[in-house]
């Protein structure tokens, strides 16, 4: 495994982030702890989760994936410091109305909640998870430098933000001497990519921001196992994922995974790791944080490590998947 620099701190996190969304949501905890396992037998030292994993699901209150992570770090035999531990916070995990939101009230609730459930001190990145319009970004960005400060968490990053709001944010913490965010975590896969490439993209080389994009397998479409006219496999995310089968349906997705499958198949590898290996070979991509049901799973998206695609073969693809309207 390769490790990449988080943008422009010294901070260095494997090409591959684990992403924990499915525990204890598609995955049992035994499971979630091989995943883990062989994650970091594999070299990866980059965990990704958040407080609410996975409050939608039925019977879970949210911070189960923490929890999961605290356990697992607890009872492992490797030292908590080889890890990188990323989580957010903003979401609600309770009714009150200061239950949710990157108040300074409610991000220093969330910050001591999850380091609780992740039995650990210190938090590597802590990333805002979606924007929060009803608090002013001054005040997130004080309450971040005071929990850096008391040693809490170390970075901080932002998710699902638009450029205007992270380049006010960058000002903001220039001109009041605060931390900054270091790291963005945007929706980017080979098939939903106008959201980060219009603005997002030449921001981040601009202010040398580190990119770890989420579902960089648009939720599992991107390994190929659905196909238009036919049901989701059995148990995938796809059999309750809209965005999922409308790709199936579409030309773009089925011409998408057929430039996939041609490209993967002269470099003797799957459509999986050809969608991966399009996003890391983006320098602008720090690690894309796949996301495994199972330890085979896992295992495919890891043949991908080290796999470059060429100029051309990652213009092939963006002409394949650019946007019918772009
Ligand atoms: N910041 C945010 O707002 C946000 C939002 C979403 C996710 N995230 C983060 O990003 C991580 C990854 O997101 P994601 O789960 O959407 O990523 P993804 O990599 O696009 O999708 C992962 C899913 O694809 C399927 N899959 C993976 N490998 C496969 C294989 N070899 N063969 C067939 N199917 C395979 C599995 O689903 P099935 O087996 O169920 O089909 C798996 O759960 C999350 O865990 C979370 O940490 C962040």
């Amino acid at each position: 495994m390769e490790y990449r620099k988080l943008g422009n701190t010294g901070l260095k996190v494997s090409e591959l982030c684990l992403g924990t969304m499915t525990f204890l949501w598609t995955s049992d905890e035994s499971t979630s702890f091989a995943v883990l396992d062989a994650f970091a037998d594999a070299g990866g030292n980059f965990l990704d989760t958040a407080d609410i994993y996975s409050r939608w699901a039925p019977n879970n209150p949210g911070g189960t994936a923490e929890h999961v992570i605290g356990k697992w770090l607890r009872q492992s035999s490797r030292p908590r410091e080889q890890f990188i531990v990323a989580t957010k916070g903003r979401g609600a995990m309770g009714d009150g109305p200061n239950d949710q939101g990157a108040s300074r009230v409610h991000l220093i609730q969330a910050v001591e909640a999850s380091l609780r459930r992740l039995h650990t001190d210190y938090i590597d990145l802590y990333q805002i998870h979606w924007p929060d319009h009803d608090t002013p970004l001054e005040e997130t960005l004080r309450a971040l430098d005071d929990l850096v400060s008391a040693g809490k968490i170390r970075y901080i990053g932002a998710s699902n933000y638009p450029a205007w709001q992270v380049m006010k944010a960058l000002c903001i913490s220039e001109r009041r001497n605060f931390v900054r965010f270091e790291s963005i975590q945007p929706h980017y896969n080979v098939m939903h990519r106008d959201e980060f490439e219009r603005e997002l993209m030449a921001l981040c080389v601009d202010q040398r921001l580190g990119v770890i994009p989420y579902s960089p397998l648009a939720g599992g479409f991107l390994s190929g196992k659905y196909r238009a006219g036919q049901p989701p496999p059995a148990g995938s995310r796809g059999e309750n994922n809209a965005r999922i089968r409308a790709y199936a349906e579409s030309a773009r997705g089925q011409n998408t995974l057929s430039k996939l499958e041609e490209i993967g198949r002269a470099r003797g590898k799957s459509i999986l790791q050809t969608a991966l290996a399009w996003l890391l070979s983006n320098p602008v991509i720090t690690a894309p944080i796949i996301g495994a049901n199972t330890v085979e799973q896992l295992n495919e998206s890891l043949g991908a490590v080290g796999y470059q695609l060429s100029a051309a073969e990652v213009q092939a693809l963006n002409e394949v998947s650019a946007a019918v309207n772009a």
